[in-house]
């Protein structure tokens, strides 16, 4: 039985989905209750299992990204996927170096490069999107210079939705022999990805989006022709008389013990996942509840959407505003008035809002849908904001009356 959302209407997922399935939260109890020692750290049975545990997902999750198959080893555990960017940027750029990247990153991406750009002396170009979200494979081309020395991309977008053609760009990265590193923050579990097909050399990952993991787990998975320098040191739990940090991976990028309730989380939402049909069944599902949330609002007076005239090459995420209100305001009475979980402002990606103009009012109504969405959440959603902008528009009216009164 899939836990029950009660009476919230929970269309954050873009932030964390929720709820998660109920194999899920069993498999982190109970997996941390008979198997919560440090893996691999020592020769009894019991750290050997949970090290075969944690080696068992590195090899599902290399599968999942399409890694390098025969070299599990190269998908290596952190916090979450901001945990994994920085150690992508500060390990693969030095002083003196570029790095091509999109007005769509989020801050994970845009504060660590913005940090090598003032404290150690990179340059970067921040490529825009087009009209409809997408980044143009020939302005990366473009962007790129003899000093580049990584192109990192947003593969879908936290703010408008928009997947990006990663393959296109991979292969003009591959063109030019510059590594290309893809943040799938909100497309693992949500869109195919490829590295092999597409030319990637690393992505990074979090747990608790669309892979329906729990918070706190996260990684990245490297190709074998590329290496990431290491930025951080400690444990590793082996050769531990070595004064330095080790440099075969996965220990080059992990340190100090991993979260292995995580890792019984994304062990079982990985199952989760394949039985209920895999990655494109899920997404065909939240496509169908996004295009009825979109009709829903190309038939509100005031709703304005953004970026979504086709819903192909999209994630289950929109944004919106209501003419002549703040969207702080539109999301308070979301919350407060009908009970419906939205995220307002600028989303952690501060270009998108910038190119788009929204940053000049507070950003947008964000609304995301994850895989326990209903159709009677989406007609609540649509119901509820039929009714805040028939207020934003009786606001409107009531103020020019009130003008030409003056
Ligand atoms: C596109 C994108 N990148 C990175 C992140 C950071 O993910 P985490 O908070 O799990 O590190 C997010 C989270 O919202 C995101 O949407």
């Amino acid at each position: 039985m899939e836990p029950s959302v009660e009476e919230l209407i929970y269309l954050d997922n873009a932030a964390t989905t929720w709820p998660k399935p109920e194999s899920v939260y069993l498999a982190m109890v109970e997996t941390y209750r008979r198997l919560g020692v440090n893996p691999g750290r020592s020769g009894y049975d019991k750290a050997i299992e949970a090290g075969d545990l944690l080696h068992d997902l590195r090899r599902r999750l290399t599968r999942f990204f399409g890694g390098d198959e025969d070299a599990p080893e190269r998908l290596c555990f952190g916090y979450n996927a901001t945990d994994a960017l920085n150690l992508i940027i500060y390990g693969m750029v030095s002083r003196g170096d570029h790095i091509v990247t999109t007005n769509l990153e989020h801050n994970s991406v845009i504060r660590p490069v913005n940090h090598m750009v003032r404290d150690y002396g990179a340059e970067a170009t921040y490529v825009p999107f087009d009209g409809n979200g997408f980044v143009d494979p020939e302005d990366i081309r473009k962007a790129i210079k003899p000093n580049t020395k990584l192109v990192i991309v947003n593969h879908g977008s936290n703010v408008i939705g928009t997947v990006q053609p990663l393959a296109e760009i991979g292969a003009v990265c591959r063109s030019k022999g510059v590594p290309f590193a893809v943040d799938t923050s909100q497309t693992a579990g949500a869109a195919p990805i490829d590295m092999t097909a597409m030319n990637i050399d690393a992505v990074a990952f979090t747990g608790h989006k669309s892979l329906m993991g729990c918070m706190g787990i996260g990684g990245i998975c490297v190709r074998k022709d590329v290496d990431i320098r290491q930025t951080r040191s400690g444990g590793t739990g082996v050769r531990s008389a070595y004064p330095y940090h080790l440099e075969e991976y996965p220990y080059r990028l992990e340190y100090g013990s991993p979260n292995m309730v995580g890792v019984a989380s994304l062990q079982a939402s990985l199952d989760w996942l394949e039985a209920s049909g895999g990655v494109d069944v899920i997404h065909a599902r939240e496509m169908a509840l996004t295009k009825r949330l979109l009709d829903g609002f190309a038939g509100i007076d005031g709703v304005i959407t953004y970026c979504c005239d086709s819903l192909e090459n999209h994630i289950s995420t929109l944004i919106i505003n209501v003419a002549g209100m703040d969207a702080g305001d539109v999301g308070i009475m979301l919350d407060v008035d009908f009970n419906i979980a939205t995220r307002t402002g600028l989303h952690c990606a501060p270009l998108v809002h910038k190119q788009l103009g929204t940053d000049k009012i507070h950003g947008g109504v964000r609304f995301g849908i994850g895989p326990f969405n209903t159709e009677a959440h989406i007609d609540a959603a649509i119901e509820a904001m039929t009714e805040i902008a028939a207020r934003a528009r009786k606001a409107k009216n009531r103020m020019a009356v009130g003008q030409d009164e003056r």
